[in-house]
């Protein structure tokens, strides 16, 4: 291929994409496009650009005449950029229709304009809702439930229309929770991690029996290239793994590998206006393909603690103002209220 286009490759996801893309593709040229918003960091990449394997544009994914430009020339073009914390949604719901919904469209309409020969969208098993029991297939009715995942859900919609009326070269894949290094401490394990090495406590949401599969995101980086290589155009295929925890569960493997018993560490937090109780997709389609995860999370806990130990600087000014108002709300709610506005957490609500 000549040249490859990754959008949000310089997330979490997105950039162990451009990792693989890489290794796979020695020879195509690789550029990211991206917002730089608070999710997206230039460290995530920065080996690959600094070393002019990799062009890093940033840009927003709803101008059309931006993207038109970047897809320009694309053999395959991989869409990873979106809004993608639940939390945040329940709060700006509208800049994750702007960005998941609009932004797809622009995307897909330049990759049309441009004749781009294949585009990877990557969805979310949350498409699904909750499934209690078993596991969702390809073609399970879609019933998101919060406003992330309704937005992902209705990008997939706008890109079937593409499917039918334009034959448009589509192919969406639908993935478990990920895991893995750079993932931005607002999801659960890396939050965790950074709790506990900050000596802080962990926050659950309810009673902490909600369910999900934790997929490496070097797996879903491979299933991904697999995909691109071998999915048909039209198809949607499930990513997945077996590693299924409460969230309870995620605790505890994270406590035990700072020594620590979870059970003196945890405070149960108001749970989101709505919370799904398990995810779970059946992902037979792309195994039989000849695709099978090879990592697991309770393996990998240690490997993840390091890495955040030794790139915590990364995010010591996300857990520095916060230790700071925990000593002050002892004192002065005015001075509390007044560090907050000055010092805006990412987190949400449940920073607190
Ligand atoms: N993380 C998971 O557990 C998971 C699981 C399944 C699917 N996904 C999907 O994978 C994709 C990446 O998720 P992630 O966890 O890496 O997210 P992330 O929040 O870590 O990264 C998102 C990236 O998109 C960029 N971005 C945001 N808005 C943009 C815009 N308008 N234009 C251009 N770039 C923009 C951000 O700067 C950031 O680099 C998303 O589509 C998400 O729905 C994630």
């Amino acid at each position: 291929m000549r040249k490859i286009v990754i959008t949000g490759g310089a997330g979490f996801a997105g950039s162990h994409i451009v990792d693989e893309v890489c290794r796979r593709f020695p020879s195509s040229k690789v550029v990211v496009l991206d917002k730089m918003t608070y999710a997206g960091d230039f460290r995530n990449i920065s080996h690959h650009v600094f070393s002019n394997r990799v062009q890093l544009l940033v840009g927003d994914v709803t101008d059309l005449d931006l993207c038109r430009r970047v897809v320009k020339g694309a053999d395959l073009v991989i869409h990873a950029a979106a809004e993608s914390h639940v939390d945040n949604s329940f709060g700006n719901s509208l800049e994750f229709t702007r960005t998941n919904v609009l932004g797809t469209h622009s995307l897909v309409e330049a990759c049309r304009q441009e004749k781009v020969k294949k585009i990877i969208h990557v969805s979310t098993d949350e498409v699904y809702g909750q499934i209690m029991s078993g596991a969702a297939s390809e073609d399970e009715v879609l019933r998101p439930t919060n406003p992330y995942s309704s937005s992902k859900a209705a990008a997939e919609m706008i890109l079937q229309g593409y499917v039918q009326s334009y034959h448009e070269p589509i192919v969406i894949i639908r993935a478990n929770n990920l895991y893995g290094i750079r993932q931005f401490p607002e999801k659960i394990i890396p939050r965790f991690i950074s709790h506990l090495l900050t000596e802080r406590r962990l926050p659950l949401h309810g009673n902490g029996s909600y369910r999900r599969h934790y997929l490496s995101a070097v797996d879903f980086a491979e299933a991904v290239v697999f995909v691109a290589e071998h999915g048909a155009v039209g198809e949607v295929y499930n990513i997945g793994t077996t590693e299924e925890y409460t969230n309870l569960e995620v605790a505890e493997l994270i406590s035990n590998a700072f020594g620590k018993d979870s059970s003196e560490l945890i405070d149960f937090v108001p749970d989101r206006p709505f919370n799904d109780g398990r995810y779970s997709v059946s992902w037979e389609k792309l195994q039989a393909m000849g695709w099978s995860p090879r990592h697991s999370l309770h393996t990998d806990i240690p490997l993840l603690v390091d890495w955040y130990r030794n790139n915590f600087e990364r995010y010591s000014e996300l857990f520095g103002p916060v230790l700071v108002r925990e000593r002050m709300e002892l004192e002065s709610d005015t001075f509390t209220t007044a560090l907050v506005e000055q010092r805006p957490s990412p987190f949400g609500p449940l920073d607190s």
